[in-house]
């Protein structure tokens, strides 16, 4: 595949850029012994939620689905939260950690000249403290959030929120999600994608391939 020396790559964040599972050392304060439980069950409810959420016509910003997921999870494990204590946590999620290659792979592509894209579910009171705590926001070029159109990943119509932000041809956009739903999405809108198998998943049964699979950012840099 032939691509122009001036490549735009987008990232996905929660699950790409940041793992949301550093969440589980201020879950374990809150809820000890069940910290990592509560919040594998906070990811997969947020991501339900957008999903279920879109298919009702009932967009909310995703710091909202956020913290309906983890009231849930909470409930779920027969803990609930007060509002001070979610607020707590909450606010935990703006200082998730980058993983461990994040930050190198977005300076050494910066480096290069390439455009760097942050493409997110989330809104911008969550996301925009994350990327400036993380001190990221000096590499990126646009910083884009499915609230602009309001609605969630995969729909056709957030993904061409990057086609309204760039002039680059679609298929020449390289679109990189840990998430195998947000990656066959992305094929399926016709970009370039590269999936960060970071938890050595199968290939969603969608019947949309990644064109590249890696488990950590790091080969992107070779591009
Ligand atoms: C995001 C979630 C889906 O950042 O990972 O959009």
């Amino acid at each position: 595949m032939t691509m122009p020396a001036n490549k735009t790559f987008v990232f996905d964040v929660y699950g790409t850029l940041f793992d949301v599972h550093s969440i589980g050392t201020a879950c374990e304060t809150y809820f000890p012994g069940i910290g990592e439980s509560i919040s594998e069950t906070w990811r997969q409810k947020q991501i339900q939620y957008t999903f279920l959420r879109q298919a009702m016509g009932k967009y909310v910003p995703f710091s909202d689905v956020t913290r309906d997921a983890l009231r849930f999870a909470a409930e779920l494990h027969g803990r609930p939260l007060t509002l001070r204590e979610e607020d707590e946590l909450l606010k935990a999620y703006q200082s998730l950690s980058l993983f461990p290659e994040s930050l190198e792979v977005l300076s050494n592509l910066k480096e290069k000249g390439h455009s760097l894209i942050v493409f997110s579910n989330g809104d911008p009171v969550m996301l925009h403290p994350l990327l400036e705590q993380a001190q990221i926001t000096g590499y990126l070029d646009h910083i884009l959030s499915v609230d602009t159109v309001k609605q969630y990943k995969p729909t056709p119509a957030a993904y061409n929120l990057i086609l309204d932000a760039v002039e680059v041809p679609r298929s020449e956009i390289i679109f990189l999600s840990s998430n195998g739903w947000d990656i066959s999405g992305a094929k399926a809108f016709g970009f370039t994608t590269a999936w960060i198998n970071r938890s050595n998943q199968p290939v969603e049964g969608l019947h949309q391939p990644p064109h590249y699979e890696y488990s950590t950012l790091n080969p992107v840099t070779t591009w």
